[in-house]
């Protein structure tokens, strides 16, 4: 029995959660579910985007299944998301990429970096002060070498030490521990190695970086599924872990049914995972290739189908799945 507490947030988050959330209702029937209200509509209806009770009831949840939030450009308003990568220390945020001929696994700071919230105005300039500690970047470092212990034994460290002396640092941290966990490494600037992943994925296996660096790499890897609407993302911290689609809450197509819906149901796929239910996330990965195959594809892949068409048919595919082994 496990608290999953569900956020659908703003924008096409209300509207991609329900379709992952049948998923895992379907497999875990039993679970409890709480559903929580926040964001930028919550803001704007209670004058509170995240409120203290809110905040407790994620902080009591085993899994936490995230939509999107949109962040409105208002000074006084903080990023939600950032807030509770924050406050519930979510340290590695995980972003799976993987398709024909290549399985990579982007392991992105998530608490500091550029995102460490020390920033001030002055009167002629504005600062953000980019963190990287030793503690911050061990913990990573060894999750990092961890994941590809259990994978291909490779990790790619994305830096720009050439430049920043905080990155040099990361840099050292991550060659210690990957050759304790006894890996292979390869360090590349993050500028090149957005573009050399674009241009050879199989060439890789886990990369890990820093905060925003991995924000910018995991984009521009979304291309090689095809875009956004594909990528999960696992937010895991030392006893919880987030899950959310690598999206935003997309308003120029919220409101109208069309979002596709297999990032979200791809956290689902996550979620499983980090529970210890791999065949189930490989269930569920097999019932959205069929549902691609079959060509019931939302506009951003090129199809007509509406979210919800994808949603069901996904669905109608883990129910066959759950027949035929049935009937054997
Ligand atoms: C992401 C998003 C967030 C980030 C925003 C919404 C704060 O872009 O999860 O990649 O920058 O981390
Ligand atoms: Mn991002």
């Amino acid at each position: 029995m496990k608290r999953v507490v569900v956020a659908p947030g703003d924008g096409i988050g209300p509207e991609v959660i329900p379709p992952a959330l049948d998923v895992l209702r379907f497999f875990h029937p039993d679970w409890e579910y709480i559903p929580v209200y926040l964001g930028y509509e919550c803001w704007k209806r209670t004058g509170d985007a995240l409120s203290a009770k809110t905040l407790d009831v994620l902080k009591k949840a085993d899994l936490i299944l995230f939509g999107a939030i949109t962040t409105p450009p208002d000074p006084k308003y903080h990023s939600v998301v950032l807030r509770i990568r924050k406050e519930l220390d979510l340290y590695a945020n995980l972003r799976p990429v993987f398709g024909n001929g290549f399985d990579i696994l982007i392991v992105r700071e998530n608490t500091e970096g550029l995102y460490s919230g020390i920033e001030w105005q002055e009167k002629d300039r504005a600062c953000t002060l980019r963190v990287v500690s030793e503690a911050g970047s061990r913990r990573i470092a060894r999750f990092a070498s961890a994941c590809a212990k259990k994978r291909r034994r490779h990790l790619t460290i994305g830096n720009k030490a050439n430049v920043m002396k905080s990155d040099a640092y990361f840099l050292e941290i991550c060659m210690d521990e990957a050759e304790k966990a006894g890996i292979s490494i390869d360090k590349k600037y993050i500028d090149s190695l957005v573009l050399d992943v674009l241009q050879h994925p199989s060439r890789y296996d886990v990369i890990v970086t820093t905060n925003i660096f991995g924000d910018i790499l995991s984009d521009a890897a979304a291309y090689l599924e095809g875009g956004l609407g594909m990528l999960p993302s696992a937010n895991i911290g030392k006893s919880q872990a987030l899950f959310e689609p690598v999206h935003g809450s997309a308003p120029d197509i919220a409101g109208k049914g069309v979002a596709n819906p297999i990032a979200a149901i791809r956290c689902v796929s996550l979620l499983l995972k980090y529970n210890g239910e791999k065949p189930l996330a490989t269930e569920i990965e097999r019932a959205i290739q069929k549902t691609i195959t079959d060509g019931i594809k939302t506009p951003d892949l090129g199809g007509t189908a509406s979210t919800e068409e994808v949603g069901r048919a996904v669905l109608q595919n883990l129910v066959n799945v759950k027949k035929e082994t049935v009937d054997q």
